[in-house]
């Protein structure tokens, strides 16, 4: 039987999305111990979560029953924290999911989504699955929204324009004033604000003000939960209403539920710790400066792109530059157990994006790329 003239033709050729990996399964590959691995290839939290998470998962005693399908301590909780009212708030597992689910309720066969890369490739990957079709507008030279660009790529099938804010991987915010000249299109603009708390610039409080503007938030980043999987949005309410409907109906999980009501029990010590990540982002950046041939970009989130400006020093006179140069500075971190993210992407080619992690990391990370080389 040939399955892939049952699967559709454009989910054949589609390419993945390009995921990392968990730490057990590093030290596997790298047959390295588990905590010789340093981890900064994921944005992820190096503090962990709240230790009040592991309280409240060790007692939850409702893991039998189905969690909560309306979400409603949860997104009363969301609306303790954030202000906005629990109308306007939808959770997901991760905010991949509500990606998906704002996606799956806007797009029809060939519908048309604005990518502004290099950012998040979890658009494209799920306007691909949904069936729509990604329209790409580069950013500018300093990783800016083309404004021009993106006013000139909208037709009638534009369906939703995607801003991430801060930019994954390139750190950098879009000012308000861009996102609501794109609200004036008319088109679904989500901004998506994974660091939101690592930047403090939030639309946020505008959405209840527009019918066509989401913001996505969540947990994976500032509260340490990618594990769990768990994220929300700010939406108008008529959209809620329908996210609500067309929801899985179980989408946040009864852990991940419990460890949210922990985190946002526990938030001055979390917030301790995305102080400490911020101050840290400032010595990683000065530190990566200092070696002379990396370039950092400025950033609002919890990791910094590097360009490669010029090579290393080489091992032997004269030697080549490779042609991914990137690629082989990545794999010989990897080596020493230091993982960080390359992308293989013309525009990215040289660039590493190096997560923030604590102090001790960045010193371990300095001292290899003091010490890395190619021939
Ligand atoms: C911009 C952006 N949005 C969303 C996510 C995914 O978040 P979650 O773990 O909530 O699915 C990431 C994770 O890297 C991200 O960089």
């Amino acid at each position: 039987m040939d399955i892939k003239k049952l699967v559709r033709p454009e989910l054949v050729t589609m390419n993945g999305y390009a995921p990392i990996e968990p730490p057990e399964v590093l030290s596997q590959q790298t047959e390295l111990p588990a905590e010789k691995v340093i981890k900064l290839d994921g944005n992820e939290n190096p503090y962990g979560c709240s230790p009040k998470v592991y309280q409240a998962l060790a007692t939850y005693p409702y893991y039998h029953n189905y969690p909560d399908p309306e979400q409603r301590e949860l997104r009363k909780a969301l609306e303790e924290y954030t202000g906005l009212g629990r109308q306007h708030i939808v959770c997901g597992m991760g905010s991949d999911d509500l990606i998906d689910l704002i996606l799956r309720l806007f797009l029809k066969p060939g519908d048309e989504v604005i990518n502004c890369p290099p950012t998040f490739g979890m658009y494209p990957f799920s306007t691909d699955v949904c069936g729509g079709r990604v329209v790409d507008v580069p950013r500018t030279e300093d990783f800016a929204l083309g404004m021009a660009g993106i006013k000139k790529a909208l037709t009638k099938r534009t369906k939703v324009i995607f801003v991430a804010s801060p930019n994954n991987p390139t750190g950098n915010t879009t000012p308000e004033k861009e996102i609501m000249e794109l609200v004036d299109t008319g088109r679904i603009v989500v901004v998506d604000e994974a660091y939101c708390e690592f930047s403090n610039a939030t639309v946020a409080n505008s959405v209840p003000s527009y019918p066509n503007l989401i913001v996505l938030r969540t947990f994976s980043k500032w509260a340490g939960l990618a594990g769990l999987r768990i994220g929300y949005g700010f939406f108008p309410i008529e959209i809620a209403n329908y996210l609500m409907k067309i929801k899985q109906p179980y989408n946040a999980n009864a852990a991940a539920q419990a460890a949210v009501l922990a985190s946002l029990a526990d938030i001055e010590y979390l917030r301790l710790n995305v102080m400490k990540i911020v101050m840290e982002r400032g010595r990683l950046f000065g530190k990566v400066k200092e070696l002379g041939w990396l370039k950092p970009s400025p950033s609002k989130a919890n990791f910094i792109l590097c360009s490669l400006s010029y090579s290393p020093p080489c091992h032997s006179e004269g030697a080549k530059r490779p042609k991914n140069l990137a690629r082989e500075i990545w794999q010989q971190l990897r080596r020493r157990g230091i993982f960080v993210r390359y992308f293989d992407t013309p525009r990215l080619r040289d660039c590493l994006r190096i997560s923030v992690g604590r102090p001790e990391d960045t010193d371990v990370l300095v001292k290899a790329l003091k010490e890395v080389k190619h021939d």
